[in-house]
């Protein structure tokens, strides 16, 4: 599904930050696979979601989707097959547009028309049924500002406008990092739901341990640049679900 071959990227270029962020980097995902990858602060886990997401270019190296090289791709076509939510509530969600715009905009991305020919009795019911899988009641709000919602509730509808498009590969960075912990429980149940109805391949990042040995059907672990860990099923049932504790045994 999708593989990256020695990547490495440098960021800054020509400046005084200039900075080797990912180094020769491999990784292969398979297809319906969750893998989650975890590593601390600064290590490149959001570089290495904006280079599968189109937003960055790597200086060397191969990027592979459905065994397409797509390394050079445009975000806008990289857009039909990548999808992304990032920590920030507010960042996947226009304020000023209603539940039913914003779902219908997630449901347009990667196509060139505007938004005029969408608001159609077929597409608010679309949206309807779309919102209610989530099970928090937006299906409901649909005429409502999204400046309204929560940020859980706003989470939820970020994750719902990430998969509405067919895209292959689903990507989470720390999605649930401004959450309370009764919202980021529901919201990565709602993801885990989501994944499995959709049969979505998935890419987390998190700095959660128990979310990581949880959901992860493989945990990788990314420093300096390069990935120096793998937990398989198996092994990763033998970790610490404790953050602290994690982190002292790696
Ligand atoms: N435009 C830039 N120029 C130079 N360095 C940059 C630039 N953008 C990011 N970096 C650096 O690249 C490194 C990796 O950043 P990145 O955001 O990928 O880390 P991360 O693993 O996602 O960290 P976090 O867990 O804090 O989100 C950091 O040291 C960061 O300071
Ligand atoms: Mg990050």
């Amino acid at each position: 599904m999708l593989r990256l071959e020695h990547v490495t990227v440098t960021l800054g270029k020509g400046t005084p930050l200039e900075r080797k962020v990912l180094n020769g980097l491999n990784v292969q995902v398979k297809e319906g696979e969750f893998l989650v990858v975890v590593g601390s602060n600064g290590a490149g886990k959001s570089t290495l979601f904006n280079l599968i997401s189109g937003a960055i270019t790597p200086d060397s190296g191969k990027i592979y989707i459905l065994g397409k090289d797509v390394t050079f791709s445009t975000p806008m076509e990289r857009s039909r097959l990548v999808s992304m939510v990032v920590q920030d509530p507010k960042a996947g969600t226009i304020a000023q547009m209603t539940i039913f715009e914003n779902m219908a905009f997630a449901l347009k991305r990667g196509q060139k028309r505007g938004l005029k020919r969408f608001f159609t009795p077929y597409r608010w019911t679309l949206c309807k049924e779309k919102c209610s899988i989530l099970g928090i009641g937006l299906e409901h709000r649909l005429k409502e500002f999204v400046g309204n919602l929560s940020g859980g509730q706003r989470q939820g509808l970020s994750l719902l406008m990430a998969i509405a498009q067919d895209s292959s590969i689903l990507l989470l960075d720390e999605i649930t990092a401004a959450l309370d912990p009764i919202n980021s429980d529901r919201i990565m149940e709602l993801t885990a739901k989501i994944v499995t109805q959709y049969q979505r391949t998935c890419i987390m990042i998190t700095h959660n341990m128990a979310q990581a040995i949880r959901y992860g059907d493989r945990v990788l672990v990314l420093k300096n640049g390069t990935f120096v860990k793998e937990y398989t099923a198996a092994e990763k049932s033998k970790l610490p679900p404790y953050d602290r504790a994690f982190w002292e045994f790696l």
